[in-house]
């Protein structure tokens, strides 16, 4: 798939226009090239490469498509049966007083929020004592995820998305096609700018939730920001990862599999450094 031309391309959104490619594995970084290239009429990368280096528009274009910022509430709801069922055992565990969380890129808030108004929603846990942490490398979406406001767009059904929750209306102000997340349900969650391949770790998470991201992700980077997660959680902390992935081999050995099926693990008590 890769030849001369595609390299040149990469180089140019690397170097000129400031995308760190080396991130991404090829195949993600082609589907979005090609997609900007039917989009613009261009049948080859070396014909694509001339429009991008003479149009600061396209430029913009492919840069928007390259960030993968693809979200949404509840997204797989059976994921979030298990992690109700995750939050239920950390609320029970009563050598501590606070239940802090870690929505690991979480893009424009969608994940963080719905993790707090699970907490919110749940007769078994005390959302009082629930921290929510939302980062992403974004600083955009960040934005979008501090104001807590969401337009519907044609192709989403966001009342569905929330219907997870049997009475979603209380976290929600719903105006026409605009929801605004209630006050409580925002009190719990802050955001910080993060990531998660060149900042440091963090530490003492019950729970960290990092989906969607390693998919797209060269294998080299995933491992190092897997570490990351795995060093910011206490032992005993959870992670949930995305249903498409997979811890990579010489982390396996950190955690124990909780449910295989909804990528739920468990942080052992060993110390994580010599693992490699
Ligand atoms: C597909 S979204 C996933 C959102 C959410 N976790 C979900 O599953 O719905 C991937 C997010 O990863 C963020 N991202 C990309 N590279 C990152 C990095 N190095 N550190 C932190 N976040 C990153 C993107 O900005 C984007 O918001």
């Amino acid at each position: 798939m890769t030849d001369g031309a595609f390299d040149e391309l990469v180089t140019f959104v690397e170097e000129e226009l400031r995308f760190a490619t080396s991130h991404y594995n090829d195949s993600y970084l082609d589907r979005r090239v090609s997609s900007r290239m039917r989009r613009t009429g261009n049948e080859t990368y070396a014909e694509y490469l001339e429009t991008l280096r003479a149009d600061p528009d396209e430029q913009e274009a492919l840069l928007d498509a390259m960030s993968i910022n693809v979200t949404g509430f509840f997204r797989n709801p059976d994921v979030w049966s298990g992690i109700r069922s995750v939050l239920r055992l950390l609320a029970e565990n009563d050598e501590s007083d606070e239940v802090r969380i870690w929505s690991a890129a979480c893009a424009d808030g969608r994940e963080p929020y719905s993790l707090s108004m699970l907490a919110h929603d749940d007769p078994e846990i005390d959302a009082a004592t629930v921290r929510i942490l939302g980062t992403d490398i974004s600083e955009p979406a960040l934005e979008t995820a501090r104001g807590g406001v969401y337009e519907e767009p044609r192709t989403v059904d966001i009342g569905d998305q929330l219907s997870f929750l049997d009475h979603y209306q209380q976290y929600v102000e719903e105006d026409g096609r605009t929801y605004r997340i209630a006050d409580p349900v925002t009190r719990n969650v802050t955001f910080q700018r993060h990531d998660l391949i060149n900042d440091d770790p963090k530490s003492g998470f019950d729970l960290v939730v990092c989906r969607n991201l390693f998919i797209y992700i060269d294998n080299e980077y995933k491992q190092s920001m897997l570490r990351t997660i795995a060093q910011s959680l206490r032992p005993g902390g959870y992670l949930v990862i995305g249903k498409a992935e997979t811890i990579p081999p010489n982390l396996k050995s950190a955690f124990t599999v909780r449910d295989a099926r909804l990528r739920i693990y468990q942080r052992d008590q060993k110390d994580l450094n010599g693992d490699d």
